[in-house]
């Protein structure tokens, strides 16, 4: 079947950005270093575990001496804050930010990488009386920046509660709360706009997903895990994830501002790992074994699909695909003062325990790193000759088994068992034997009836690695749906837009199949990154589409991608 536009669109939506911005450009990963508690390691302490796990950028919520001379020298990129307790002071009074700023951020600045302050923290919703001094203490800041040289390199931003956005669902009806659009947000706005900084808003899934009562938004949905897709049905854009669907609500609701372009930070998300409900939220009935929604498997999904989304460049959103987002998780460590007790969890949204011991595993290297150096390439395979006739190759194939070929995988139940034809299986035991022997001139012959080639033959069986294909039988819109979701969530789907080496055939199985395999690839062939719902399954030989075989490995850069997809002869 041929493609329908929709699909074309979005792949030219979704993946121009990926092949011209790097990673760096799109967005950073960061972490909030809260330390509303009495058990936390010091500062110093707290730089060695940054760095040995490879964060890079912190929050904090504070401007303390301590913690920022701690992080002097440290490359660690830092973003402090003016407290809500010294906003109102900010705002009146010229000289009380200029001092502010000399002691708090130029003191420390460049030894200590102070790139932001925000100022206050989710005013709107932790201290509504202060919504009046909000946008006065943030000019006040940046005139004390640019009075010191820094207004280049510090931007001034405050976190907003995702609250002050009335209507998320559908994304294309988000706006902001009248109380604070016109008066507050614009003014805000605008400010951003002019010194250069970015909206930065606090979106947290969780809470949505927890305080449910309908179901209406499924586990996977929340966590941003492959799943149907939602569709707004004003503007027909497809949501994978209640992120994306509250970012695009905040970038709605900016639109209808008249801020088209400016960007959006997220300053927190995260998801808590255990704790009881706070009492104000509706109660979640959890579907099929799903697990509660503040568990250690739910923060894990949820975080690390975060963070391998911002470290491999895709911070774009649906309605803005080429947004750039530096997005901070909630938080370092659990807080054992925040919320009303350890049951709170408010106290349990820590990436790690207080003795800083992981609460689950994660990963901020990426999921997408530079592409390591290859091993030298196979460059020539043995095939058995069909020719010869079935007792021979019985009896080549008996003869290379029983001297040092790996026959392991052609027995049955193995992965190369299929397809069990005697050709299929006699050239996957010579070619065991003739690599196993380096190669070496005379080990593929078994008296004429095998041959060497030198290009990889399709539906060479490799039992150490494989591939990823759609199911036919799951219907073209089941693999539209995952296609999209594929090429939008990773998967390098360049090579099936049209004119490139995988265009044709163009029939959906062979496109889906393509998006599928990279996304599969890409995520290191991970259990679980073949399935879209049914539509995928898992198979251990080179599949083939016409002239196209689906590449082994990941595709991490047009270069490398230029070199993998080999059209078979
Ligand atoms: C620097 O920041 C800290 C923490 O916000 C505050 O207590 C202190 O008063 C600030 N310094 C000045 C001169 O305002
Ligand atoms: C296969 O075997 C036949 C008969 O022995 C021979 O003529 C033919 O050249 C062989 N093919 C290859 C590719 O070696
Ligand atoms: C697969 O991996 C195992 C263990 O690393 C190795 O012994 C075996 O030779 C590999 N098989 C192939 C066909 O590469």
């Amino acid at each position: 079947m041929a493609l329908a536009g929709s699909v074309i669109v979005l792949l030219a939506a979704t993946l121009l950005p990926l092949l011209f911005f790097s990673p760096a450009e799109a967005g950073e990963m960061g972490v909030n270093y809260g330390r509303v508690a009495n058990d936390l390691p010091d500062s110093a302490s707290v730089v060695n575990l940054l760095k040995q796990n490879g964060i890079t950028m912190v929050r904090i919520y504070d401007a303390d001496p301590r913690v920022l001379r701690s992080f002097a020298n440290t490359g660690i990129k830092m973003m402090v804050m003016l407290p809500n307790e010294q906003l109102a002071d900010a705002a009146r009074d010229r000289r009380y930010a200029l001092d502010w700023v000399r002691s708090n951020v130029s003191a420390y600045y460049p030894a200590t990488q102070i790139h932001a302050v925000q100022v206050g923290n989710e005013v709107f919703a932790s201290r509504p009386d202060l919504t009046w001094s909000l946008v006065p203490a943030m000019a006040n800041v940046q005139r004390a920046l640019a009075d010191l040289g820094l207004a280049d390199a510090v931007k001034v931003s405050t976190p907003v509660a995702f609250s002050a956005v009335a209507v998320s669902w559908p994304p294309s009806d988000g706006r902001f709360r009248d109380d604070v659009a016109e008066p507050v947000m614009r003014p805000m706005l605008d400010f951003l706009q002019r010194t250069g900084s970015y909206l930065t808003i606090n979106p947290y899934p969780y809470f949505a997903y927890a305080a449910q009562w309908s179901n209406a938004i499924s586990r996977d949905f929340f966590l941003g895990n492959p799943n149907p897709g939602e569709r707004d049905p004003k503007t027909g854009l497809v949501y994978y994830s209640l992120l994306d669907a509250q970012l695009d609500a905040t970038y709605f609701a900016m639109d209808k501002m008249g801020f088209t372009s400016l960007a959006a930070y997220t300053g927190e998300t995260g998801s808590p790992s255990s704790g009881g409900p706070k009492p104000a939220l509706g109660r979640l009935t959890a579907r099929n074994g799903d697990p509660p929604a503040a568990s250690k498997e739910n923060a894990q999904a949820y975080n690390n699909n975060v963070i391998n989304r911002v470290l491999s460049g895709r911070t774009g959103t649906p309605h803005r695909p080429d947004a750039d987002m530096d997005v901070y998780i909630f938080a370092l460590f659990n807080e054992n003062q925040k919320g009303s007790g350890p049951d709170d969890i408010e106290a349990n949204f820590g990436l790690f325990y207080p003795n800083m011991q992981k609460v689950y595993e994660f990963d901020f290297h990426g999921a997408a790193p530079p592409p390591q150096p290859q091993p030298p390439a196979t460059s020539s395979w043995c095939l058995a000759n069909a020719s010869v006739g079935d007792s021979w190759l019985q009896a080549a194939l008996e003869y290379a088994c029983g001297h040092g070929a790996d026959c392991s995988a052609i027995q049955p139940g193995a992965p190369c068992f299929e397809p069990n034809t005697r050709l299929a299986h006699a050239s996957y035991a010579f070619n065991s034997y003739y690599q196993r022997n380096g190669r070496a001139c005379g080990t593929c012959d078994f008296n004429g009836a095998a041959y060497v080639v030198y290009n990889e033959p399709a539906g060479t069986c490799d039992p150490n690695t494989s591939w990823c294909v759609a199911n036919e039988a799951a219907g073209d819109a089941r693999l539209l749906e995952a296609l999209n979701y594929a090429c939008a969530n990773g998967a390098d789907c360049s090579a099936i837009q049209p004119g490139a080496a995988c265009f044709e055939p163009n029939t959906m199985v062979a496109h889906a199949s393509y998006a599928f395999n990279s996304y599969y690839q890409r995520n290191r062939r991970a259990s679980g990154t073949c399935d879209f719902a049914g539509a995928a399954s898992v198979v251990y030989q080179a599949p083939k589409y016409g002239n196209c075989v689906l590449p082994s490995k990941a595709l991490f850069e047009e270069a490398t991608a230029k070199s993998e997809v080999h059209a078979a002869i």
